[in-house]
């Protein structure tokens, strides 16, 4: 299947490694010039290099995307390496503060929203008057299945919720523009650096064994290469009826029906 986007412009924030490296490969492989950003110079090179061995133009870009000042100077620095967005993966995010309700503190709490939300928004702020002013414009944001349904602790599924709510709500607005606006919703997928590898080698082997039956249908964690190809389709052509969509790749791992 052509996918139809050779020759565009992606910025994937933490693109150096995990999901985000994934779906900076799959749209590589389409032939798409992509930035990624990152707080660490080493692995941005490495994965520059990867990048680029697939005949593309690329560039890594030091930001921290929970800093604000540091989001306009990403952006400036993609635009001016590659050119403007046409494809934004929000996809830098995790889990700050691990408390309930009743212990949480509301700087914790916002930080949390920090690293989720608020530096993407300002992303996609930034991207799409060019989107608009083409008429072509793909934003992908990486959620969480606990953005969907209870589960994880109370700032990680608060912010995700709030990601997917204010993906639908762009989506919505940008829809007879051409910009087509999509979260996903990932389950636990495991990857070399990531937090689902660390619980595997830390955890006595009785624990993962029991996470895995009671929460993993397939019997096994996720492996990052399907969120990177679903990543590549809804940016591309053929995906041009999928907008504010929220789509779970968990290997059945949620509960939820819709
Ligand atoms: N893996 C899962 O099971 C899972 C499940 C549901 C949702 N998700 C979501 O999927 C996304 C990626 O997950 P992942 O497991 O790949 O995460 P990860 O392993 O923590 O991501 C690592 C990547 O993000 C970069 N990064 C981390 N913090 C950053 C920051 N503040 N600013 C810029 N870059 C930053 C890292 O580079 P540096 O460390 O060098 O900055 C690296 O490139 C997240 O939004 C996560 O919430 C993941």
């Amino acid at each position: 299947m052509d996918l139809g986007i050779k020759g565009k412009v992606a910025l994937v924030t933490g693109g150096s490694r995990g999901l985000g490296k994934q779906a900076a490969l799959s749209l590589a492989r389409e032939g798409v010039d992509v930035a990624i950003c990152g707080r660490t110079q080493e692995t941005l090179d490495k994965t520059v290099a990867e990048l680029k061995a697939n005949g593309v133009n690329s560039i890594g870009v030091i930001a921290d995307v929970a800093n604000q000042s540091d989001i306009k100077a990403l952006h400036e620095a993609v635009v001016g390496g590659l050119g403007p967005i046409d494809i934004l993966v929000n996809n830098a995010g995790g889990s700050q503060a691990r408390e309930d309700i009743t212990a949480v503190s509301l700087d914790a709490y916002k930080a949390t929203f920090d690293l989720n939300l608020y530096g993407g928004f300002e992303l996609m702020q930034l991207a799409i008057p060019h989107m608009r002013e083409q008429g072509w414009g793909r934003i992908i944001n990486i959620a969480s299945i606990y953005g969907r349904e209870w589960g994880g602790n109370i700032s990680y599924m608060s912010a995700k919720a709030a990601l997917i709510a204010a993906t639908k709500h762009a989506a919505q607005t940008l829809g007879k523009d051409g910009v087509l606006v999509n979260s996903i919703a990932p389950g636990s997928i495991s990857h070399e650096g990531g937090s689902w590898e660390r619980f595997q080698r830390d955890q006595p082997r009785e624990v993962v064994e029991d996470f895995i039956k009671n929460n993993l249908p397939m019997g096994k964690f996720g492996d990052p290469e399907p969120l990177g190809d679903l990543v590549a389709f809804l940016a591309s052509e053929r995906a041009s009826l999928i907008s504010g969509s929220c789509i779970v790749i968990d290997g059945g791992q949620s509960h939820s029906m819709i």
